[in-house]
């Protein structure tokens, strides 16, 4: 069975078919090391990967970093459960983010296991940060050139933050934790040398010397030129889809389109490395 790798997207994505995640070779491990690297987020589907095989799969990348907010499996804690439930109407991720964006090394990425889907819906919308960057005017490439920006996850996740307002309060802790880093807007991707357009929607708060305020226009600019249809591709789950994407190169939005149903992924983030322009 040899591995074959189709694109997703005219820019975003790789469907990984002829490969067994839970028992790959080294040499299949560094084609789909760079191939996330690369196209950003990698589909496998029909794999038989229990939570051990997903630990052990997780832990040939290097390091795992214990998400701090959503709830985790008992008996691994190294799974964070992203769940929600039939009568639940806000979901986990649902809107363009990159995960912690707001540590001071961010997570490298994230490998995601469909445990329990709903009949319909549910997918899973990932865009490609290197592809954004260089599709944007070169006056807008110069006004960014230098520029850093503060994250944080306090707005969203503390007492009084965002998910607090929702459904989904109960099901998250981690509420007294500060969280606070300040990264490069353009960085370059530690092993491919792409440039990559690193601000999200949910963590970025504004740029370093500006306020919130003064920041919104530019941030929002970038956000919209990010999101642009043909920098996308959609990650449509079944029973045995792993997707795995790479934290600097995309960001991931989680669709929220099957009320009444109940929907269980679990999800292993993989330790980064320092960011740098
Ligand atoms: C997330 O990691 O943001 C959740 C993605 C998903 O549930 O599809």
């Amino acid at each position: 069975m040899a591995m074959e790798m189709a694109p997703m997207g005219p820019k975003c994505g790789v469907e990984i078919s002829g490969v067994e995640l839970a028992s790959c070779s080294d040499a299949e491990m560094q084609a789909i090391r760079q191939a996330i690297y690369e196209h950003g987020v990698a589909v496998f589907r029909d794999q038989a990967f229990s939570p051990e095989d997903h630990i052990a799969f997780a832990e040939r990348w290097g390091g795992i970093d214990i998400n701090n907010y959503f709830p985790l499996q008992d008996k691994y804690p190294q799974i964070a459960i992203v769940r929600k439930q039939p009568d639940q109407v806000t979901n986990i991720g649902g809107a363009w983010h990159t995960d912690h964006s707001y540590d001071q090394i961010p997570a490298m990425g994230s490998i995601l296991v469909a445990r329990e889907l709903p009949p319909h819906g549910g997918d899973t919308l990932f865009a490609h940060m290197g592809a954004a960057y260089d599709a944007l005017p070169d006056e807008l490439k110069a006004e960014i050139d230098g520029l850093e920006a503060f994250h944080t996850a306090d707005h969203v996740y503390k007492a009084d933050g965002l998910y607090a307002q929702t459904d989904m309060a109960g099901d998250l802790r981690g509420h007294d934790l500060k969280t606070g880093a300040v990264h490069p807007v353009v960085i370059r991707h530690p092993h491919t040398g792409h440039k990559l357009l690193y601000v999200n929607g949910a963590f970025t708060i504004n740029f370093v010397g500006q306020t919130r305020e003064e920041s919104l226009p530019l941030l929002q600019r970038l956000l919209a030129e990010a999101v642009r249809e043909d920098n996308q591709c959609r990650v449509e789950w079944r029973p045995g889809t792993v997707a795995i994407w790479d934290n600097r190169t995309t960001w991931h939005n989680a669709l929220n389109d099957y009320h009444g149903h109940y929907r269980e992924m679990h999800r292993i983030t993989l330790s980064g490395e320092a960011l740098a322009a």
